[in-house]
Parts: C-alpha cells; structure tokens; sequence
C-alpha cells in the first residue's frame, strides 16, 4: 500500500483515522494492520488487501452475493464476456464508453465501489490514481492479479460500498457499474459515494435492467441466484440525495443497462 493511501483511509463505520502497524504473524494470519487503538480497532491487510469487513459481519443480501461472486471468481470475465456477447454488446466497447462518460483526469483519484475483476482497468486511463473496492476475496483476487500483469498501481479493498472506508470529499471521479441492483441498501451505497467524492465530482452508476434480470433467471445455475426473493430493479434516481446537480438518467443498449449520473454541487 503507498503511503499516501493510508491518509485518505479511515475505519467504515467509526470513520476513524488509521494507523499502519506490523508484527509477527500468529497462526499464519496477518502481518501487517491498520489499526486505530483509541477506538479499538484493526483491519488485517491479507496478500496487500486491507480486510475492512470480515465474512462473518456481512449479512443480508450482500452474504449471498458475496458467496456467489466468491465461487464465479474463477470464471467471471468469460461468463460476462459471454454474456454480454450473447446480449449483442461489445464488452471492450461498454467499458470504453462508459469510462468516457467519467470525467477521469490526470493524476485524480477515481474509485469504484464494487471494482469486481478489474476488467474497468483495461479502459482506464493510467495517469489516474485507481482505487477498487469490492466485498468478494474472490472477485478482489482475479482483480490483483490483473493489476500485477498489467502494471499499473491500483489499490484494492474489501469492504462494503454502504460503509466505504476513505475519508470525506477524497475522489475526483466515483462509479459503480454492475452489483448495486443487489445492494443490501442502494440508498445508503449512494450516500457514501457521494460522502466521498469532492465537491464538483461526478458520480456514475450503472446496472443491467429488470429486462436481463428476467432473462438471467432462466439460465440453469444463474437461476440460482435469485431463488430467494428479489426485489424488482428500478433504477435508483429517487435515492439521489438532494440537491445533487445534472441528474441524468436513461436505459441503454437497447434497454439493457439502465445509467444514472449526477454531479455532487460545488
Ligand atoms: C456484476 S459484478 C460487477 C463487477 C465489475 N464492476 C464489472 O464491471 O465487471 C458485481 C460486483 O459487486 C460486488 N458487490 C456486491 N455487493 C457489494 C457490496 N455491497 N459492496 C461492494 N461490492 C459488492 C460483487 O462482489 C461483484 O464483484
């Protein structure tokens, strides 16, 4: 982790500052934390990961979301590749479209709440500093490995998006593509990325439609997913906290995707 990492990071829930603290391993766990000791708090980095949530402490949705994306790991860029083929969209060019629409700049720090694999980093421009959070070990692994064949400097966390673990006002660019239909709470995700973007950010979300979503529930093993009740997709304008600017939002590739963004005000 680079040191200037550590000063935009705080705990998720207390948002309490961090320090980097290392010692002998015990039981073959971690070496290295980041800790806050007034608070009694200590976030293990396993493989170059802070762990901001352990398995055990998620719950709801977001549990059987994580198992899943956990197993898939392994086979998740061909499935999408595949998928999204099938689906008669281009998966370089969905990314590289969608990258465009973020405003990345040279040198900013650009964070995505549920970064999955990496396959953004592809498209991304590497004069930004990237950022990727994700709550699935499995998902974060692929996801570093990608990095290291690529070189670039991307810095990952596990973690939820509804309790992100950076500081206020922290990033120039925050996105989300693909992961918050399933939310355990889309609305408190939203809050937190506004919470961290600066002031003038702009924020971009985007998620396949109740469409695809129903396509997806025929597909022996991907029905499995949705078995338990879900709830229907709606794309999330009505959670946009107020006073947010430029709110933009409609359906793409024929109905497919539905897209969100807005500008957090000056
Ligand atoms: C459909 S994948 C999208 C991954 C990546 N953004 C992409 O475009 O390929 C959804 C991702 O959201 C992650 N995820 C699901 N719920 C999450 C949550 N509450 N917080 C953070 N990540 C979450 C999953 O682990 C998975 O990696």
């Amino acid at each position: 982790m680079r040191a200037e990492t550590l000063e935009i990071l705080c705990s998720p829930v207390e948002r309490a500052p961090l320090q980097f603290e290392s010692r002998p391993a015990i039981n073959g766990d971690a070496t290295q934390f980041l800790v806050n000791r007034e608070h009694g708090l200590e976030f293990p980095i396993r493989d170059g990961i802070p762990i901001f949530v352990e398995p055990h402490a998620i719950t709801g949705i977001n549990s059987r979301f994580r198992r899943i994306y956990d197993s898939w790991a392994p086979f998740y860029d061909l499935l999408s590749k595949v998928g999204l083929f099938i689906l008669g969209v281009s998966e370089h060019k969905l990314r590289r479209e969608f990258i465009e629409k973020l405003e990345i700049t040279n040198g900013g720090r650009v964070l995505s709440t549920s970064v999955g694999t990496g396959s953004d980093l592809s498209v991304i421009p590497r004069s930004c500093k990237y950022y990727g959070l994700d709550l699935s070990a499995g998902m974060l692994r692929v996801c570093q490995n990608r990095v290291e064949r690529l070189g670039t400097l991307a810095e990952l966390f596990l973690g939820q998006a509804e309790h992100l673990p950076f500081k206020d006002e922290t990033f120039e660019v925050v996105y989300q593509m693909g992961g918050i239909n399933f939310f355990n709470d889309q609305g408190q995700a939203i809050r937190e990325m506004v919470r961290v973007a600066k002031n003038g950010s702009k924020i971009v979300i985007m998620d396949e439609t109740e469409k695809v979503a129903r396509a997806l529930e025929n597909i022996p093993g991907i029905n499995a997913w949705f078995r338990h009740h879900r709830r229907p997709i709606i794309p999330p304008t009505a959670l946009i906290p107020a006073g947010m600017e430029e709110v933009e939002s409609c359906e793409l590739y024929d109905g497919q995707a539905w897209f969100v963004s807005f500008r957090k005000p000056r």
